[in-house]
């Protein structure tokens, strides 16, 4: 199917789901996932052999970052640029702040719903980030933000990772697997918690989580007590599990989890006890988060853990805390490491899914 392109000779994927918002992937279906890595592997052979891929000829997408990133923002303008387009770089303290209706400050913030509309008659797609500090650290606000925008575009709009969900990343993980291990039904796949001095979203490990369990595997979640995912997104990877033959078990030892796995990925999250909707008085205890994962920091990644665990693949989305998170013997030496293939595939996969939604067929 990837050779297959339409009378105007564009690729089959081009413009099939024109329109189309990407917040989730609990929005897709495994065959949806298939349709966008098959389009990936397409967009990543024609990168290597320097074929051109003018999809997105003129088109602009315009990106709000309220929290940084390298990967997220090069590799999404990279994209548009290698598909024709641009990419624009917005930051939210530059322009007055798109803000959700009970945050608004009068000259320093503009509503989501106005924001939204005016790029979307200058533009084809608006991409967001949002989380952490910039939401708060109300758990779900994030996610919030960026629904919003989605309600009032009328161009798509992409979740560069929310406090929720980071689907782009998990595309990009799910692809590095099936490259080395072409069908993971029945494989056990390891979403581990591992120590970091900082605080970080539950996003990468639920998405994760996510595909995984949509691609049939055996999917374990290790923690320490106070680590668990939400409640809802646990539900969902139980029902994937149950829909395409996987299975999923939670662990409170990382060695357990380990032991004969496939594919490992081990990173911190943040102990979501501490934060509104989760906590007890509803307020943010960033400071006793962080005092109380520190009692974690032997859950990192080291060289000996892998040998003796089998050798699976080690997976990280990176930024990976050196010698919190993992040693840097494992990130420099191991062999069954996918961290680069992980970081790589983000451009193949949102070039992929901007052909699809911000493509058009006929044109
Ligand atoms: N994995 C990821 O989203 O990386 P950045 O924070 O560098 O964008």
């Amino acid at each position: 199917m990837s050779y297959v392109v339409t009378c105007l000779g564009k690729p089959w994927y081009v413009g099939i789901w024109e329109g189309q918002d990407y917040l989730s992937n609990l929005e897709r279906t495994q065959e949806d996932i298939k349709l966008i890595i098959e389009a990936a592997r397409d967009l990543e052979r024609k990168f290597k052999a320097k074929v051109p891929t003018p999809y997105l000829q003129g088109q602009t997408l315009f990106m709000f970052f309220y929290n940084r990133s390298l990967r997220t923002r090069n590799s999404f303008e990279a994209g548009m640029s290698q598909l024709g387009g641009h990419a624009h770089f917005l930051s939210p303290q530059d322009v007055y702040t798109p803000t959700l209706p009970e945050d608004m400050e009068p000259y320093k913030t503009e509503a989501i719903s106005d924001v939204a509309r005016v790029l979307s008659r200058y533009g084809n797609g608006i991409a967001i980030r949002i989380y952490a500090d910039a939401a708060k650290w109300h758990i779900g606000r994030g996610h919030r933000v960026i629904e919003e925008f989605a309600k009032w575009a009328t161009i798509p709009v992409l979740n560069m990772e929310d406090d929720i969900f980071h689907p782009f990343q998990s595309l990009a993980d799910i692809k590095a697997a099936l490259d080395v291990v072409p069908n993971l039904r029945g494989k056990k796949f390891v979403v581990s918690y591992a120590y970091s001095g900082g605080l970080k979203p539950l996003a990468v490990p639920q998405d994760v989580a996510i595909m995984a369990a949509m691609m049939g595997a055996e999917v374990w979640i290790a923690h320490p007590p106070g680590f668990e995912l939400m409640d809802n997104i646990m539900q969902k990877v139980k029902e994937l599990a149950d829909r395409y033959g996987g299975s999923v078990k939670v662990t409170h030892d990382m060695k357990e989890a380990f032991e004969g796995a496939t594919f490992v990925y081990p990173k911190a999250w943040s102990p979501k006890g501490f934060f509104p909707p989760f906590s007890a008085d509803g307020k943010v205890h960033k400071e006793e988060a962080m005092e109380y994962q520190s009692k974690f920091k032997n859950w990192i990644v080291t060289m000996d853990l892998l040998e003796e665990s089998g050798k699976p693949y080690y997976m990280h989305c990176g930024p990976a805390d050196r010698g919190q998170e993992v040693t840097d013997e494992v990130l420099d030496t191991y062999e069954k490491s996918l961290y680069f293939e992980e970081a790589e595939n983000r451009l193949h996969v949102q070039k992929a899914v901007m052909s699809m939604v911000m493509g058009s067929r006929y044109e």
